[in-house]
């Protein structure tokens, strides 16, 4: 039978960082043209914008770079996502000290920042862009895409 890695990025509120991972990680993935199946999705520690689309200025960033945003919607961080995801993946510190108040018991993998697979080691957190300017969302881009690599480095060579 064949494996399905299952990923799941974890921002706050689910319209900036982590669908700007989840879209450029699945495209990034695609081009990669990897033998394992995988499975991907997105989600907030907080509900505020659950439905919703992610913000325009992720989605208009995201664009000028070749990445679809537009169809994601925001969906909310539940504890039984830590026994259905192998690799559970903050975009900072305060994410994950939330997902970790959950405790771990039965979880399939301990959740960590995103950015422990990025080549590049200037901060360990994707900022969150959601209070400054569009030059915020371009930072997430370049962050998000030097860890996805990473993070796709790390399937083929542990998942293939
Ligand atoms: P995200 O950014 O966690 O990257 O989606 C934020 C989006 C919304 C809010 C904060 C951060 N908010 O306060 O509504």
């Amino acid at each position: 039978m064949t494996e399905t890695v299952r990923i799941l990025f974890v921002c706050l509120g689910n319209i900036c960082r982590s669908p700007t991972a989840h879209g450029v990680f699945l495209k990034r993935l695609a081009d990669a043209g990897l033998s394992v199946s995988v499975e991907v999705d997105s989600c907030g520690t907080a509900g505020w914008h659950v439905g919703k689309s992610p913000d325009p200025r992720a989605i208009a960033a995201a664009a000028e770079r070749g990445y679809d945003l537009s169809q994601l919607r925001a969906r909310q961080f539940c504890p039984t996502d830590l026994g259905h995801y192998d690799y559970v993946l903050t975009m900072d510190h305060n994410n994950l000290s939330e997902i970790a108040g959950h405790g771990y018991e039965g979880a399939r993998g301990r959740p960590e920042l995103f950015l422990n697979y990025a080549s590049r080691n200037d901060t360990d957190e994707v900022p969150d862009p959601y209070y400054g300017g569009q030059d915020g969302f371009g930072r997430v881009l370049d962050l998000i895409e030097n860890a996805s690599d990473g993070l796709i480095r790390h399937i083929k060579e542990h998942h293939s």
